[in-house]
């Protein structure tokens, strides 16, 4: 309504002839709007009006004073505009600087606003520090046969406890049954065994991360649970990749490595993922 009102305004052909009587025409219009009570009282945008208003009335000033009314540049329409008791007034330059602050003091601040968070958002937060930082599990409240899950890095780590059996499950598994038996292409710490892929047999530590599209595989601990020669392990329902006790990937699974397994330290009971058993940080 209100935008079809500045249109009307600005595309009718006026009677002037310099180059400000279109920005007039425009401050009459918005002028008109204020009295019918669009502009908020005290906004920025009620300033500028003004501040348009008496730039107006100076210029149709000097038009008089030149003996330039007859032809004058804009001829306002009389409900909104009473030029003649303010032709007199000079221009307000403080009320102009006024203006001027209100908008680009918001201006800049609004500016500042926007990049802040940016720069706040590139600052590594405590959150961020913590998820790469080594991460410590008690190993006493673990029992064979049970698997617990850690995040480390926003990753799931499986820290399990093998029993006798799916140690010895390990060395029934025919390596030509297997992607990569050798764990050559898989991500393995060189300081892990070959075969049980841990560094005793009891524990593995390894990423509950299928290493074919990064779903959760899911645990298959009880043998023949997905077949007669199944002996234990994981199976990844995305794409039904299947993995054993050690995490490693079976032929004919999309899954092309075995589960990664990460740097851990082993003390006693405590182990701390994220750090070599030398001590250096992965
Ligand atoms: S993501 Fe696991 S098989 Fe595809």
């Amino acid at each position: 309504m209100a935008t079809g009102s500045f249109a009307t305004s600005l595309n009718r052909p006026q009677r002037h002839s310099h180059g400000t009587s279109r920005l007039f025409a425009l401050a009459e219009r918005v002028q008109s709007d204020k009295i019918s009570g669009l502009i908020p009282s005290g906004s920025a945008l009620e300033a500028a009006v003004e501040l348009s208003a008496s730039e107006r009335n100076s210029s149709l000033a000097t038009c008089e004073r030149d003996g330039r009314n007859k032809n004058r540049a804009y001829a306002p329409s009389k409900p909104y505009w009473n030029h003649e008791k303010r032709m007199s007034e000079p221009v307000n330059t403080s009320r102009r600087r006024m203006a001027i602050a209100t908008a680009v003091v918001p201006g800049a601040i609004t500016g500042a606003a926007v990049v802040a968070p940016f720069v706040a958002t590139l600052a590594p937060s405590e959150r961020a520090k913590a998820a790469g930082a080594p991460v410590e599990v008690d190993l006493s409240t673990i029992k064979p046969g049970e698997k617990v899950n850690v995040e480390w890095r926003g990753k799931v780590v499986w820290v399990m406890k093998r029993t006798p059996e799916q140690i010895a499950s390990l060395e029934k598994i025919p390596a030509s049954q297997l992607s990569d038996a050798s764990s050559k292409k898989s991500v393995q710490p060189s300081y892990v065994n070959a075969k049980t892929r841990s560094i005793t047999p009891e524990l593995v530590v390894m990423e509950g991360v299928c290493t074919h599209l990064g779903c959760s595989p899911t645990s298959k601990l009880t043998p023949g649970e997905l077949g007669n020669d199944w002996l234990g392990g994981f199976y990844c329902p995305c794409h039904g990749s299947k993995f054993d006790v050690a995490g490693r990937v079976f032929t004919g699974s999309p899954a092309p490595t075995n589960l990664s397994v990460p740097d851990h330290k082993i003390d006693g009971n405590k182990l701390v993922i994220g750090i070599t058993p030398d001590g250096k940080e992965a």
